[in-house]
């Protein structure tokens, strides 16, 4: 395996596969869990070569948010990474991404940047855009594979891919979610155990409105916000950002509960903000995340 910290040894790696071999993309910002190795099995399994990039990306955090204490443990990720039999992982530093004369920035616009995450994070989907464009023209895969955890990141990047004509198929895998139902995520490791237990209220929170949209098919989403923030208010050390219903693509509010739509919460428990979803997709079933055993 091999760990490239360069831009220009990256494009040297990347030249070094014949013509017409497949290679995979996992852009990560690394302390890896299960959830990203879901992500790194699939893009094994689907290509010949597979890059997987560690980047904690200072763009896309705004200034009283978590990037310097964000977790970071190089050496185990490395290990884990190596044990899939990927082929490189990408290392840079801001410096490499960011020279001092970097100028250019990719804006996505319309409510799908600016509200739910971008209305809490702004400027947060302008950085995912652009470093997720630096990282597609570095490595050029054919295949670049992200969790639907992220959902409006999902959505920001297949609008990216599909505005600017981007020669890559994105995939998207299902949100892991430990056995208690808290999706897996980095920002896990801020709990305390008081913390860790409290966090399973997004799950609960979103599986309550689930029920409440299969209760209330025909009536407003209001009911199923509700039904979502009233179980985020049952727990104390939980505060809720927001529980919306939206439509999985624009990310517009939705005014009538019909499939597409997304059940979308965010929270702060303790230090650490979590977001989760459940997914209806357009035949009326749901993707709601796998369970880890
Ligand atoms: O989902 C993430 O870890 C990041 O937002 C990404 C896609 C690696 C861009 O920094």
């Amino acid at each position: 395996m091999d760990v490239i910290t360069t831009v220009q040894e990256m494009r040297r790696w990347r030249a070094g596969w014949p013509l017409g071999a497949s290679v995979g993309l996992v852009p990560t910002m690394g302390y890896l869990h299960e959830g990203h190795l879901s992500l790194v099995r699939r893009a094994c399994a689907e290509n010949e070569g597979v890059v997987v990039s560690i980047f904690v990306n200072p763009i896309q955090f705004g200034a009283h948010e978590d990037l310097e204490r964000y977790p970071r443990d190089l050496p185990r990720d490395l290990r884990l990474l190596e044990a899939q039999g990927v082929h490189a992982v990408f290392v840079p530093t801001a410096a490499e991404m960011y020279p001092p004369k970097f100028i250019t920035y990719v804006e996505p616009s319309g409510p799908l940047a600016s509200e739910a995450e971008g209305a809490s994070r702004p400027g947060h989907f302008r950085g995912v855009a652009t470093v997720v464009l630096k990282l597609l023209n570095l490595v050029q895969p054919q295949r670049a594979y992200f969790g639907q955890k992220d959902a409006q990141q999902v959505a920001v990047i297949k609008a990216l891919v599909a505005d600017l004509n981007l020669p890559v198929e994105l995939v998207v895998m299902p949100t892991l979610r430990e056995p208690d139902g808290l999706a897996m995520s980095s920002r896990n490791s801020y709990l305390s155990p008081q913390g860790r237990r409290a966090a399973t209220v997004l799950y609960r929170a979103l599986l309550a409105g689930k029920t409440a949209y299969e209760q209330y098919q025909s009536e407003d989403p209001a009911a199923i916000q509700r039904a979502m923030s009233e179980v985020v208010a049952s727990e104390p050390l939980a505060r809720l950002d927001y529980a919306d219903v939206r439509d999985p693509g624009t990310f517009e509010p939705l005014e009538r509960l019909r499939p597409p739509a997304l059940l979308a919460i965010a929270a702060f428990v303790e230090r650490a903000r979590l977001i989760d979803n459940f997914l209806l997709r357009a035949d009326g079933t749901w993707e709601t995340g796998i369970i880890a055993s």
